[in-house]
């Protein structure tokens, strides 16, 4: 049997940022924040340290691993970045956005399920990228959470999900978008697909590439090789049975027993044992995604035997990044 670690909570101090870049430099796994998620880091350059990804999550070996830079240049020693990604990258990294593009030799195989792809992206959290400078390593990190459930947003969240299974989480506080980013697949730049939806709206990216970027297809959980397997159908799920509504009419809160939990998207009028919300002002959906997962979690661990949420209205791009979020969490099994 191999020992467990149990996870320890690193401030981030200087000390302790040399001592987890060094960690990583020596292949070990390290939980960081990045502004979305929290990320499981590790030298994305290292197999047996990214096949240590793997099995801290349970993730399957046919889902591709996000691919962390803190530089254009270093973005271009893993991927072949054409004119498409150098506009996108020039306008939103760093940030919450992912690219698809094809990759160079040096990543393994392992990073990207084999995929003659791989996603990268730039982070604009400031303790992330110190981690990837210090450490010199681009650092391949997914949701620092047991695969298929919830995505974490703090560093208590990832010691929930995986304080038996690593050793080393950087607290930086909770992530401040609280949603993943949004993937772009631009191996054929003239033919844009959106992967998943998150912060930076597909209509922003259209208008700088001047294209239209089509929506990938939901993909089903039984497909292989997957282009994108984040798109699972089910995903970021808690285990109490959730169902999804346009809206939580009275009907609906007279009707639902009180074991049942009603997660408004705005702060309603009357307010009983089981009301939640995810945001106090109308239409506040940066406030609605910073929430969600954490709102997710705490319904989840209370005693409610079913979750009633609501979906956000409009098309804003978190107000869409909060729905599909909702959606796979709700999928059946
Ligand atoms: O905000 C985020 O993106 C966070 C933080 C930590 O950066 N990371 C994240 O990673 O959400 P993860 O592993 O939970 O989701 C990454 C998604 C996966 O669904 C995977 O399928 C997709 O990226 N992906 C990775 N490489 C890909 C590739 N070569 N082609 C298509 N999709 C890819
Ligand atoms: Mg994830």
């Amino acid at each position: 049997m191999s020992t467990t670690p149990a996870a320890r909570l690193y401030r981030p101090t200087p000390r302790n940022l040399a001592l987890l870049a060094r960690v990583l430099a020596e292949g070990g796994l390290v939980a960081a924040p990045t502004e979305t998620v929290y990320g499981l880091a590790a030298d994305a350059l290292n197999a047996k340290a990214c096949r240590a990804i793997f099995r801290a999550k349970g993730r399957p070996a046919s889902d591709p691993l996000i691919v962390h830079v803190d530089s254009i240049e270093q973005a271009d020693e893993v991927a072949v970045l054409n004119d498409a990604a150098r506009k996108l990258a020039k306008l939103f990294w760093p940030g919450p956005l992912t690219l698809v593009l094809p990759k160079r030799a040096g990543v393994p195989d392992i990073v990207t399920s084999g995929l003659p792809s791989v996603a990268v992206r730039l982070p604009s959290h400031q303790l992330f990228r110190e981690l990837i400078r210090r450490s010199g390593c681009p650092l391949a990190a997914p949701s620092a959470n047991p695969f298929g459930y919830v995505s974490p947003t703090t560093a208590a969240h990832v010691r929930d999900g995986l304080g038996k299974r690593i050793g080393h989480i950087l607290d930086g506080g909770s992530a401040k978008i609280g949603v993943e980013s949004t993937i772009l697949d631009l191996r054929d730049p003239r033919h844009p697909v959106l992967l998943r939806p998150g912060a930076v709206s597909r209509e922003a990216m259209a208008r700088v590439l001047g294209r239209k970027i089509t929506i990938h297809r939901r993909i089903v959980p039984t497909a292989t090789a997957a282009i994108a397997p984040g798109l699972l159908e089910r995903h970021y799920s808690p285990r109490t049975p959730l169902t999804l509504v346009d809206k939580i009419t009275p009907a609906l809160v007279r009707s639902a027993g009180s074991n049942h939990a009603l997660l408004f998207m705005q702060k309603p009028a009357q307010v009983n044992a089981n009301t939640f919300w995810l945001c106090e002002a109308p239409n506040a959906f940066d406030q609605a995604a910073h929430n969600l997962f954490d709102r997710l979690r705490t319904l989840d661990n209370g005693a409610w035997s079913h979750i009633h949420a609501e979906l956000a209205p409009g098309s804003d791009a978190l107000a869409l990044a909060v729905n599909d979020r909702l959606r796979r969490a709700a999928a059946k099994r």
